[in-house]
């Protein structure tokens, strides 16, 4: 089966919900669809968002990402899609993702000063923008680097859990050696 590569970017429809940390809840619902039913057909690539837009990268058997991006074409919560590449790929470019997501982080935010670009338009990129973007969703996935917040906390709440254990031990310990001491003392 041949396979194809396709980009395009869209506007969301939706007000973002305010969020400190993680992802935004209706981009978070998108990539746990975009997780499952990509998966099962090998479909890989990676989606942007930021200042309410989205860009996404797809790659994999023509059939399978034309249909998925007939589909998305589809859904409200997002509108102004302007498909921005669409050509034969000889061979995979991507591992293991079946869809990356790249919120608007410090790689992206140096790509778009280094053009000059004074927010995330992608429907607006050149050619050559839209692959640099590509490069960064590829380099991301690589680097197996984390972009959800939720996960960039998860090594501090584990060094956490061991402190508290760690402490618990401590204690435990000394109460130990105490009751041995003061058994001692009865024995003297
Ligand atoms: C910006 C955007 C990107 C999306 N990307 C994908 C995708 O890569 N794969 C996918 O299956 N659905 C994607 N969706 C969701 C689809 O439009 C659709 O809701 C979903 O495929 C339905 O899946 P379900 O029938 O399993 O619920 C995307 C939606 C939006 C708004």
């Amino acid at each position: 089966m041949p396979l194809t590569r396709l980009a395009y970017a869209s506007e969301a429809t939706f007000a973002p919900k305010p969020v400190e940390q993680g992802v935004e809840p209706h981009v978070a619902r998108i990539l746990m669809a975009s997780r499952r039913n990509n998966g099962k057909c090998d479909l890989v690539g990676g989606l942007y968002y930021g200042d309410n837009r989205f860009f996404q990268y797809l790659e994999g058997e023509e059939e399978d990402v034309r249909k998925t991006y007939e589909r998305i074409k589809q859904d409200s919560r997002h509108r102004t899609i302007v498909k921005l590449m669409d050509e034969p790929l000889e061979a995979r470019t991507f591992s293991n993702w079946s869809m990356k997501y790249v919120p608007l982080s410090t790689d992206v935010r140096r790509f778009l000063a280094s053009h000059n670009l004074d927010s995330f338009n992608p429907a607006s990129f050149t050619s050559g923008q839209c692959e640099e973007m590509i490069g960064l969703v590829r380099s991301a996935s690589q680097n197996q680097k984390s972009v959800n917040p939720n996960d960039r906390n998860a090594p501090k709440q584990k060094a956490q859990a061991y402190s508290w254990k760690l402490r618990m031990g401590l204690l435990a310990a000394a109460a130990c050696l105490l009751g041995a001491l003061i058994y001692a003392g009865t024995m003297l």
